[in-house]
């Protein structure tokens, strides 16, 4: 089964306004003629219906970095999936370790989130990951089974057809360290037959699972090579349109 492969770029709390748009211009001329790869960047709340515009007749899809599952009412500070797709954007990030651990996310909030996302048009991108401790305690797999079935419960697999899985060790992030190639597979393979087992084969064939930490141009074409890795999610190398765009041509990346 053939997949097509996302590059997707965090790009956490940093540009502003002009700053994002600046960036998210050059991406879209850098990639005018990309093809068979799909492309994702997700600026802040405060950016995406601009960068979403910006980006439109291009190649560059937008996301956004969390949503809240309510549609709307008296929650200060949130924003709603539906907000998020009116905004012009096509993918949500969900249940990225960062907001796991500095805004106590739990997968029962997440499992929220990715129904809220589903309902509204958006594709979930559903972050997993173990922690360093939970790797050096072997806890690695266990880790995932939770949170992938936790974050997926309830849903039946035709509803889940636009889906994104990424696996992020949470000690590769932002750190320079990045897990082996054997190590993401094998990973990435477990998170699969977990599907299978908790849905079915068609869905676990069809799901696109991304690594993410530490991905940059000097190590992409090297992860993108193994078999059950069908794409990134890049934070740090994300934020420069030029490097980011060698990520994204990971094909004559070497
Ligand atoms: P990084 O971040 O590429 O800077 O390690 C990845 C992420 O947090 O999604």
């Amino acid at each position: 089964m053939s997949r097509t492969p996302l590059i997707a770029g965090n790009w956490k709390m940093f540009k502003t306004g002009p700053e994002a748009v600046a960036t998210a211009e050059r991406l879209t001329d850098l990639t005018r003629d990309t093809q068979d790869v799909d492309i994702m960047i997700a600026p802040t709340f405060l950016s995406l219906p601009l960068v979403s515009e910006r980006t439109r007749r291009g190649t560059v899809k937008t996301g956004a970095q969390n949503l809240f599952h309510e549609r709307e009412g008296a929650y200060t500070g949130e924003v709603s999936a539906e907000m998020i797709r009116a905004a012009g954007a096509d993918y949500v990030i969900v249940g990225h370790s960062e907001r796991r651990l500095l805004f106590n996310e739990t997968d029962q909030s997440i499992n929220l989130k990715v129904k809220a996302a589903l309902n509204a048009g958006l594709a979930p991108v559903l972050c997993v990951g173990e922690s360093e401790t939970e790797k050096d305690e072997k806890k690695t797999f266990s880790v995932l089974d939770k949170q992938v079935r936790n974050g997926l419960k309830g849903f039946r697999s035709e509803q889940l057809g636009s889906l994104v899985l990424a696996y992020e060790p949470v000690w590769a992030i932002g750190t320079g360290k990045t897990a082996t190639p054997d190590q993401v597979n094998e990973v990435h393979r477990y998170i699969r037959a977990l599907m299978e087992k908790l849905f079915d084969k068609t869905l676990a064939n069809a799901v696109r699972i991304l690594y993410g930490g530490s991905v940059k141009p000097e190590n992409v074409s090297e992860l993108m090579a193994l078999e059950d890795v069908d794409g990134a999610l890049v934070g740090g190398a994300s934020l420069d349109a030029d490097k980011f765009v060698r990520i994204i041509n990971f094909k004559t990346e070497r």
